[in-house]
């Protein structure tokens, strides 16, 4: 069945694989959201079934719970677990400083709290995120529904003053109607294609009214897996400063590759 998969669909489920044995008994753990994540949550799931993994999950988006319980993980929310020992997340690109735009999926206001509420955040990615400067993924900002037109023209002239290379936005839609997040806002997404100063623009976006949380994860990252369409694994530490390299064999189950998707 792993060989339906496509090779960025193999790249990303070896870099869940890999993530998921940092799991350790007894811990506490963010469960991000996207299709990366989804497999990371089935691989736990089996390792709950199948190696008796004692762990709690605290999932970043409704569709991410529903997932961790359908496979058994045990869930709890991020009020309940008030700190987790370690998130594991997508992201839809990563610079070399392990700076991430995320939010792709939507989900990047709880996916950031759960993140910094987190002893280590490790990113699972394909190596497709890899970018030497971020920026050419369209960058989310969550904003109130409140007056958004009125936040989206701020955005554009705070715009004006940022080392960007593109400064327009477009509202997010989900069919005729704006896209919805879990928590009842909409999303911008900022079409930069460059920026220069990601620290800066994060800390001068969430000054504006009506924005709640940008994409930009800045110091956030610990750890990025990069998975490879052929089986290989490289795991990126900023901390440490170490890189590692692995092969993941596709092992066939039908628990984690018949049912495929996010
Ligand atoms: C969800 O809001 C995002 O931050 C995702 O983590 C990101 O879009 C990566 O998604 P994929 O794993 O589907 O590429």
């Amino acid at each position: 069945m792993s060989g339906d998969l496509s090779p960025i669909d193999k790249a990303k489920f070896v870099a869940a694989r890999r993530a998921a044995d940092m799991v350790e008994d007894g811990m506490r753990v963010g469960l991000g959201t996207g299709s990366t994540s989804a497999w990371l949550v089935r691989c736990l799931g089996e390792m709950v079934r199948e190696e008796g993994l004692r762990m709690t999950g605290v999932p970043t988006s409704a569709r991410t719970a529903q997932l961790a319980l359908e496979v058994g993980l045990e869930v709890v929310t991020l009020e309940q677990a008030r700190w987790l020992d370690l998130t594991i997340d997508g992201a839809d690109e990563f610079d070399p400083d392990l700076n991430l735009i995320k939010g792709g999926g939507g989900a990047l206001l709880q996916e950031k709290i759960v993140a910094a509420a987190s002893d280590r955040m490790v990113v699972i990615a394909d190596v497709a995120k890899e970018v030497a400067r971020l920026g050419a993924f369209p960058l989310p900002i969550e904003v109130i529904p409140f007056g958004w037109p009125a936040t989206q023209m701020l955005v554009e002239e705070t715009l004006i003053s940022m080392d960007v290379m593109g400064r327009t936005s477009t509202l997010r839609m989900n069919g005729p109607l704006p896209y919805v997040t879990d928590e009842g806002n909409h999303i911008l997404d900022l079409h930069l294609t460059r920026i220069g100063h990601p620290r800066q623009l994060a800390l001068v976006l969430n000054q504006i009214p009506g924005v709640v949380e940008n994409g930009l994860f800045i110091d956030i990252c610990d750890t990025v897996v990069i998975g490879y369409g052929d089986g290989r694994v490289e795991v990126r530490d900023i901390n440490e400063g170490t890189v590692e390299t692995d092969r993941i064999d596709f092992v066939e189950t039908e628990n984690l590759f018949g049912d495929l998707g996010d």
